[in-house]
């Protein structure tokens, strides 16, 4: 019998070529980006297997009209998008790519990082506008700069590596950062209220869970050094926005660097009518070799679950 596999977002045509030269198993794979919850809650029906990035939302109303459903592959870090419950409960498989786009996210953090403190894509558009504006735009060095860095798993380290590179020092949060790991890594600990007290630029890099969720809020903002600079290209909802827009406006944040916001896409959003933010519309994963990568994980994983009944990151 065939197994349907709908893919909902647009991902890596390289990155499924394990399933489309899959030959033992009778793989029948449908690409339809865009749909509406409605259509793809109809939709969902035929389906053994769901593969997403992070713009369809598989909500618990997609989950339960999912009849046939077994296997959700998501092409990247982040599930927050996937009711996990909903999906335990009628014994739905998540499987995820953890490691698949760590070395983008890094890079574009690093990128976002140094164009926050030369005002690289405000200097650009001032030069497109016909000014040659030297005064404006002075910058600061990241050198003998302190990183805070909340969240360090995969990407936080890897950020950390690359601003050590820059002469930073760095100095991180995580509950399951330990002092030796810490002296391991070559950097400094302690708790969110520690790293924010002496950070000039606080990038963060947790996934967005209910203890995230603004995480960085007002009295955080309060603890902060005047003059910081706030790097999110972990997920929207980290920060709470209204604090952040408050604290640039009020002058103790010099800048923001945002790659993803609490609704998505951000057209439209207020913080992107201040000068002192930049933003990208969610590309740290945006890279061929991390779209390739992260889809050739869950492809793996569809193929080892309907083979032999096991996948590497559920
Ligand atoms: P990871 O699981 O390797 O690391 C996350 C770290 O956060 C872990 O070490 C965990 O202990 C820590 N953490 C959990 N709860 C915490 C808390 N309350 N306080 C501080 N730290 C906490 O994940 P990762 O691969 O490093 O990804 C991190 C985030 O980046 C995810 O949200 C992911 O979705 C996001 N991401 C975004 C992009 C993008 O395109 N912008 C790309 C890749 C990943
Ligand atoms: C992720 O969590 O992996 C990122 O949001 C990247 C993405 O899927 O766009």
């Amino acid at each position: 019998m065939a197994i349907n596999i709908l893919i909902s977002d647009p991902l890596s045509e390289d990155g499924i070529y394990p399933l489309r030269q899959e030959k033992k198993l009778d793989l029948n794979i449908v690409i339809e980006t865009g749909l509406t919850p409605d259509e793809l809650k109809t939709k969902i029906k035929d389906f053994d297997v769901l593969l997403v990035r992070s713009q369809t939302k598989v909500t618990r109303d997609i989950i339960e009209a999912a009849d046939n459903l077994k296997l959700i592959g998501r092409a990247g870090v982040g599930v927050d998008n996937i009711d996990l419950d909903a999906a335990t409960e009628k014994g739905i498989i998540v499987v995820n790519a953890p490691d698949g786009n760590t070395n983008s996210a890094a890079e574009h953090t690093t990128a976002m990082i140094m164009a926050l403190a030369r005002h690289i894509p405000h200097a650009h558009m001032s030069l497109q506008e016909g000014r040659w504006d030297r005064k404006k735009f002075v910058g600061v060095e990241l050198k003998n700069k302190t990183l805070g860095v909340i969240g360090f798993g995969r990407i936080g380290q890897e950020v950390a590596h690359r601003a050590k590179g820059n002469r930073m020092d760095v100095i991180a949060y995580d509950p399951f950062l330990t002092a030796e790991k810490a002296e391991k890594l070559g950097v400094d600990f302690g708790s969110v209220e520690d790293v924010v007290k002496v950070a000039d630029f606080i990038t963060v890099h947790t996934p967005l869970l209910k203890e995230t969720k603004h995480m960085i809020n007002k009295e955080i903002f309060a603890l902060m050094k005047d003059g910081v600079r706030i790097i999110n290209c972990a997920r929207g909802g980290i920060i709470d926005e209204e604090a952040l827009y408050n604290a640039i406006v009020e002058g103790k944040v010099a800048g923001a660097a945002l790659d993803v916001m609490e609704e998505e896409p951000f057209v439209g959003n207020r913080l992107l009518e201040l000068p002192q933010v930049i933003a990208t519309p969610h590309l740290g994963a945006s890279t061929i070799e991390a779209q390739e990568s992260v889809a050739v994980d869950v492809s793996h994983d569809i193929l080892s679950y309907f083979n032999i009944g096991t996948v590497r990151n559920p």
